[in-house]
């Protein structure tokens, strides 16, 4: 049995476009994997715990730094918890708006709770980062109102999926399929290219 893991960057509930191309992906996810367990997290929604001074200092404390104390380790164990959730998965689907071109503060929280060493990733200094993530699938879904490749500068840049395919092959997920609906307000025919993305959502879960 199939578990995938809907990972919901915006905040726009149901006017959300990248949470509209998600459903097709859901859809046919159900379609192909009907016993699957899906399960969302709405990172809105949900009580995400800060990634603060404590936190910092229980993630450094793996190079060399000062030994977690009582509370930093309270806290270690909260962002191993998130983390729990997020590795009882096999696929992932992740809505990824673009906000002044990278994700969205509450995704980059996400990530930054998960990326702990030990857990997500291990570190060899003669090799660089190891991910520890294994025989995962992740499809992103890349939404922009303004942004699409190959505009001038002034139309902004996309750290965006740049940043957040780094993250996943940091973390070890490899097998990487992007479905993208750029410049939304900006280029000709966005309802055949909303459409489009669409479809591209569809075949991601049926791969
Ligand atoms: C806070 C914020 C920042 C945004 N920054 C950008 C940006 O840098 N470039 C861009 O092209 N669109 C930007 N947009 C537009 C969104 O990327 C676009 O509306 C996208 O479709 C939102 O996806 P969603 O409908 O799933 O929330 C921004 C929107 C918001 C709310």
């Amino acid at each position: 049995m199939k578990n995938l893991l809907h990972v919901k960057g915006s905040p726009r509930g149901p006017l959300s476009i990248s949470g509209q191309i998600a459903q097709h992906y859901l859809q046919a996810y159900r379609e192909k994997h009907s016993d699957a367990r899906i399960d969302e997290i709405d990172l809105w929604q949900e009580k995400l715990p800060e990634f603060d001074g404590d936190a910092a200092a229980a993630k450094v404390s793996f190079f060399g730094e000062p030994a977690m104390n009582a509370h930093q380790r309270t806290v270690y164990d909260e962002l191993v918890s998130v983390f729990q959730r997020f590795d009882a998965a096999d696929d992932y689907l992740f809505s990824v708006p673009m906000w002044n071109f990278g994700v969205a503060y509450r995704l980059k929280q996400y990530i930054d709770i998960l990326s702990m060493p030990g857990t997500l990733f291990g570190w060899d200094p003669a090799v660089g980062y190891i991910g520890l993530l294994k025989g995962k699938r992740a499809t992103a879904i890349y939404t922009a109102a303004i942004y699409s490749p190959g505009v001038p500068p002034a139309y902004g840049t996309d750290h965006t999926s740049t940043h957040f395919e780094e993250w996943l092959r940091f973390a070890g997920i490899t097998d990487v399929a992007p479905v993208t609906y750029w410049a939304s307000k900006v280029l000709p025919e966005p309802d055949a290219r909303f459409a489009q993305a669409c479809q591209e959502a569809r075949a991601a879960a049926l791969r």
